[in-house]
């Protein structure tokens, strides 16, 4: 579709050259169906003059038979096919409409409006330069109202109109367009909005959207649709200092080493001083190449390729920053997290990290509170879920380089991915890196793995046993110890129950706590294999994602995974310590096996069942495959 203009017909190059030329905004609709969302799009569609005439007399007949406005047009059937295919599943959960007028080309973001679809809306926000919200003048400021504002907010967005629609069911009053302004000011305050538009509106009737409105002529403002096609947002990343992160580095020969990507934020210029993160190595920028010839300058959002005058190294990831402003690099840091899934965030389970330019591992190290997406309130929490939103420490294995969402939201942002399943699970917006990441580092030490496990005469391992309580792995550990013992072997056994006695004695059986009693114990035994022994583990470790963070910590062959699968009915009828039947009785909650989860090991080096092989055995068994893969020599 392509807004109807009479260059069209006198002179199409002239009109494809000045539609090429227009600026672009991006903004999002706020609010439910009910307070008129889809005839509010649907009304800036039809004053664009983007519907076609047999759209429209469709539309005519369409709003006589199924219509709620009796002989006026339906604006609401025009996008509400929308709603229709998202019941059944078919559209994605985010819609983006195009459209155009003479002045502006306009992409908006239609989300839906109620509370389960915070995700959706933070999608289409993250990339919107304002944000319209939807008030109904009989209902005013609403719970959602404040939600949809703090989200966009959050999201970065510093523009906003609040449409106050249908005054024409409160006779266009003045006086409650004015308490529902100041209302709304009032609270919006603290949400670090550049500009609040309130702006009195009939989706229905037209007022206030494509002009200004005979019957408000209290109303000094703009009306909604000018509005949008001249405000300022285009400085908003222009006016950050430079950034483009690497996407490929672009050789075709000996004579040319370019760098291609996407300008993030700022201006570039040949003869600009710059800095390459991580590496911190400078120079100036010779050449801007683009397919089109070489360009004097270039801003964000241009794809461009830059040439360096000295030749130093660059891969794919690296940021090309301003030289006198580079980006920060950390690897702790302070977010918002907006969680995106229905498996909640565990503090210290591990995820993929992506920023515009890397992907690394990380944790949450620290939820330091929620915040109510309703209230702004803040809330203590142990995890976040499906739609909420906390202030999270966070920690990353290698250091990234961002600046403060706030000044820049393309390198400010990051998404969590799920590292077994690869899904997208939160969105997170950095606030500032942690001064102690500044303070603490690595200290070099001269006596080093080899060296403690030669004097040991023995390879460092880890033997994890993971199995329900009562399935045989301490028992079975017990075995193996006392015979690597015996042969004169350095070990040591980090037991659950004994663990819990001291190092995690804060923890309990939560899923949250039992993710962190698997990290803790995981760093001790990776300490302990720096230490040169050979360590056993025996804990139910319960989930697949930390007994991966446990093999991920250590180096190849040094993590063997023992899966002690003696099935749930057997260990139930042992119950060595009556825990099973006090978990039946009610006695004690989230009781592994009984209401509480075990993921089974898929890909575990060792599998026994103790109930069909004795526990000396399978120590046995465990001890030999040591001896044959020489973990007992050194
Ligand atoms: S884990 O799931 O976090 O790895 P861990 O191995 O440390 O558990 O502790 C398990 C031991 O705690 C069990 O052997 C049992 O003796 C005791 N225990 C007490 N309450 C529970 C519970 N709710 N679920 C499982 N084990 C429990």
């Amino acid at each position: 579709m392509s807004h109807q203009s009479a260059l069209i017909e006198k002179d199409i190059l002239g009109y494809l050259d000045a539609h090429e030329n227009k600026s672009f905004l991006r903004f999002i609709t706020c609010g439910s169906v009910d307070d008129g969302k889809s005839t509010l799009i649907g009304r800036l569609l039809y004053d664009s003059k983007l519907i076609y005439e047999d759209q429209l007399s469709l539309l005519e007949s369409d709003s006589k038979k199924q219509g709620t406005q009796g002989e006026k047009i339906d604006f609401a059937l025009l996008v509400d096919g929308l709603a229709a295919e998202r019941e059944q599943g078919i559209t994605i959960d985010v819609a983006y409409r195009y459209f155009s007028t003479d002045k502006r080309k306009f992409i908006v973001a239609d989300t839906p409006g109620h509370e389960q679809y915070t995700r959706n809306m933070a999608t289409g926000a993250s990339t919107a330069d304002l944000a319209i919200i939807l008030i109904d003048a009989r209902k005013g400021v609403l719970t959602q109202t404040r939600r949809h504002s703090y989200i966009a907010s959050l999201l970065g967005i510093r523009h906003i109109v609040v449409a106050i629609n249908k005054m024409d069911l409160v006779d266009q009053s003045e006086t409650v367009f004015d308490k529902i302004e100041t209302e709304y000011r009032a609270f919006a305050k603290t949400l670090g909005f550049e500009t609040i538009l309130c702006v009195p509106i009939s989706a229905l009737d037209g007022d206030n959207i494509a002009t200004k409105s005979i019957r408000t002529p209290w109303y000094h403002g703009c009306a909604l649709m000018p509005y949008l096609e001249t405000i300022d947002v285009a400085s908003d990343l222009n006016g950050q200092p430079f950034r483009m992160p690497v996407q490929w580095v672009n050789r075709p020969d000996h004579n040319f080493r370019g760098f291609s990507g996407t300008i993030s934020s700022g201006t570039v210029r040949p003869g600009d001083d710059i800095v390459v993160l991580p590496s911190a190595k400078r120079s100036t920028v010779s050449r801007i190449v683009t397919a089109n010839g070489d360009l004097p300058e270039a801003s964000a959002d241009t794809a461009v390729t830059l040439t360096l005058a000295d030749e130093i190294d660059i891969s794919r990831g690296d940021i090309i920053c301003e030289g006198k402003k580079p980006a920060e690099q950390t690897d702790q840091f302070a977010a918002h997290i907006l969680w995106m899934h229905d498996e909640v965030l565990f503090p210290g389970r591990q995820y993929f990290l992506k920023t515009a330019n890397r992907l690394v591992p990380a944790t949450v190290t620290e939820l330091k509170h929620k915040i109510n997406v309703n209230t702004l309130d803040h809330q203590s929490g142990k995890t976040l879920e499906l739609n909420e939103v906390g202030f999270c420490n966070v920690s990353t294995s290698h250091p990234i380089a961002f600046d403060p969402y706030t000044d820049n939201r393309k390198t400010g942002g990051f998404i969590l991915i799920d590292k077994r399943t690869n899904t997208t699970i939160g969105a997170g917006m950095i606030d500032f890196s942690l001064r102690r990441a500044q303070n603490v580092h690595w200290q070099d030490l001269e006596i080093h793995k080899p060296a403690r496990a030669a004097a040991k005469h023995q390879r460092p391992c880890v033997l994890w046993f993971t199995g329900l309580s009562g399935s045989g792995k301490s028992t079975v550990a017990n075995l193996v110890e006392k015979r690597l013992h015996d042969l004169g072997r350095h070990t040591y056994t980090l037991d659950g129950d004994n663990v819990r006695h001291g190092l995690n004695n804060d923890l309990g059986f939560t899923d949250a706590d039992r993710v962190e009693n698997i990290r803790r114990v995981g760093e001790t035994a990776k300490l302990m294999v720096d230490a040169g022994l050979i360590v056993l583990v025996s804990f139910i470790s319960p989930f697949a994602s930390e007994r991966r963070m446990a093999r991920d910590l250590l180096e190849d062959g040094e993590f063997i995974e023992v899966f002690v699968s003696t099935p749930l009915e057997v260990c139930e009828q042992r119950d060595v310590k009556g825990l099973y039947a006090k978990a039946r009785r009610g006695e004690i909650k989230h009781f592994t096996g009984i209401d509480s989860a075990y993921e089974s090991p898929r890909n575990a080096e060792l599998v026994l069942d103790t109930s069909e092989v004795p526990a000396p055995d399978a120590a046995t068994t465990i001890v030999e495959y040591l001896e044959s893969r020489g973990y007992l020599k050194g």
